[in-house]
């Protein structure tokens, strides 16, 4: 669905991406690990629109999208999540899902001049989406807290549903699991394989927790350095001696498995 070619992002003389060339297949859910400092989130950030890469190309099922701002990839139904952002923490959680699809493509509600009548219709209907999403994620009984007395776990699923409000087709999820209670991950992580088996959803995932990349993700790729190292099953990358050097340095590669805390 979407793919890189030698995708190369410098910063100054550094390269934080180099010449990475992957692809996230249609109805996969890609796992993307590496050390701090990979280069992970800057990869997010180029095929996202986020920032321009230096070199390379990306593609959105073969058409190239390289350099297209975030809001052009948008309509094009590629997503990533945005943090919810200060200024909507004073909203309701149920607020905070209702006005994603407006703000997202950017329209203005002009057309309010015309015909009231059909904003109405949109308006409610758009309030019915939003209660759906919220059911799906269990939240319901928080439609009408505001977003900022959410939990850390709870923000994520709002996150989440804020792609639901949408008709996205490629999500990219930069460190779901961070901070997110056990619990409450295992909501999120229902969520994504919900969305992913009933919706079509593709999503790209950043994470650090290797026990939800391996329930979740397949394939699962490893950057180190700005570079591809390794992409695999995630019992192929857990056994990878490459990667595991990776995470370790040389000297604890022998005696330390990956995982084995569940934590990479
Ligand atoms: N805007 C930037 N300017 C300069 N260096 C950056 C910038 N963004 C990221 N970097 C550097 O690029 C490298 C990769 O960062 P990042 O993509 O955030 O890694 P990861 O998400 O894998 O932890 C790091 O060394 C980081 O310091
Ligand atoms: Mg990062």
């Amino acid at each position: 669905m979407i793919a890189t070619q030698n995708l190369t992002k410098k910063f100054g003389g550094f390269t934080a991406v180099d010449s990475v060339s992957v692809e996230i297949r249609k109805g996969s859910i890609t796992g993307l690990i590496g050390p701090n400092g990979a280069g992970k989130t800057t990869l997010f950030n180029v095929i996202s629109g986020a920032l321009r890469p230096t070199s390379g190309q990306v593609f959105l099922e073969d058409f190239p999208i390289t350099g297209l701002a975030g809001h052009e990839l948008f309509a094009k139904g590629l997503l990533r999540t945005f943090q919810i952002a200060h200024e909507f923490a004073s909203l309701t959680v149920r607020e905070n899902l209702m006005m994603v699809p407006a703000n997202q493509t950017g329209e203005f509600l002009w057309s309010t001049w015309f015909n009231r009548r059909r904003i109405a219709d949109e308006e409610r209907a758009n309030r019915e989406r939003a209660d759906n999403v919220l059911e799906f994620l269990t939240l319901s009984h928080l439609a009408d807290e505001r977003a900022g007395n959410l939990s850390g776990g709870q923000k994520k699923l709002l996150e989440l549903g804020r792609t639901m409000m949408t008709d996205a087709s490629v999500v990219f999820l930069d460190e779901v699991g961070a901070g997110v209670n056990r619990t409450l991950l295992k909501t999120v992580a229902e969520a994504i394989l919900r969305l992913n088996q009933e919706q079509n959803y593709t999503f790209c995932m950043i994470e650090h927790d290797f026990e939800l990349i391996s329930e979740l993700c397949d394939p699962v790729i490893v950057l180190a350095e700005g570079k591809v190292l390794a992409e695999g099953t995630a019992a192929d990358i857990r056994a990878n001696e490459q990667v595991i050097e990776a995470y370790l340095g040389r000297k604890a590669a022998k005696s330390i498995p990956l995982g084995q805390s569940g934590d990479v």
